[in-house]
């Protein structure tokens, strides 16, 4: 069994900012085909800063307290300075993730990319860049996405 830090226990028993916007701007979901993990993540967004972040995850405890970290993280910033939430930048919010299970902080920063670029989508602008796991494996291939026994952890 993966051990996780404080942070991870706390932000996994105590998840912020948990549910569902109805009337979101924006909606992004992300799953992991291995371990059938899912993340959706909703933002309001008001003059280009995203105001509120609600998520639904059905999934680890690791993928509970990185969409909880991601969401408080991504409260209050721009559309921009959301896009540069990086899966390691959520992992070291949380005091680290174990390797095995670093592949489920991907999923939250997916999920709130996906998220500012369906809002973008819908106001006809381009997307401000690509979910970071489309580019995040390649300097490490022990990091697939694929969560194997860790899934019950
Ligand atoms: Fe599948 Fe964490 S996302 S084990």
């Amino acid at each position: 069994m993966a051990v996780y830090s404080d942070k991870i226990m706390d932000h996994f028993t105590n998840p912020r900012n948990v549910g569902e916007i109805p009337d979101a701007d924006g909606v992004g979901e992300v799953g992991n085909p291995v371990c059938g993990d899912m993340m959706t993540f909703y933002i309001k967004v008001r003059d280009n800063r995203i105001e509120h972040v609600k998520f639904k995850t059905f999934g680890c405890g690791a993928a509970i307290a990185v969409s909880s970290m991601t969401s408080v993280m991504a409260t209050g910033k721009t559309l921009e300075e959301a896009m540069q939430i990086t899966p390691q930048g959520v992992a070291d919010e949380l005091g680290g993730l174990p390797k095995v299970k670093f592949h489920c902080s991907n999923l939250g920063a997916d999920a709130l990319h996906l998220a500012v670029n369906n809002y973008r989508e819908k106001l006809g602008l381009p997307p401000l860049g690509e979910p970071v796991s489309a580019h995040d494996h390649d300097d490490d291939e022990d990091e697939t996405p694929s969560c194997g026994s860790a899934c019950a952890t």
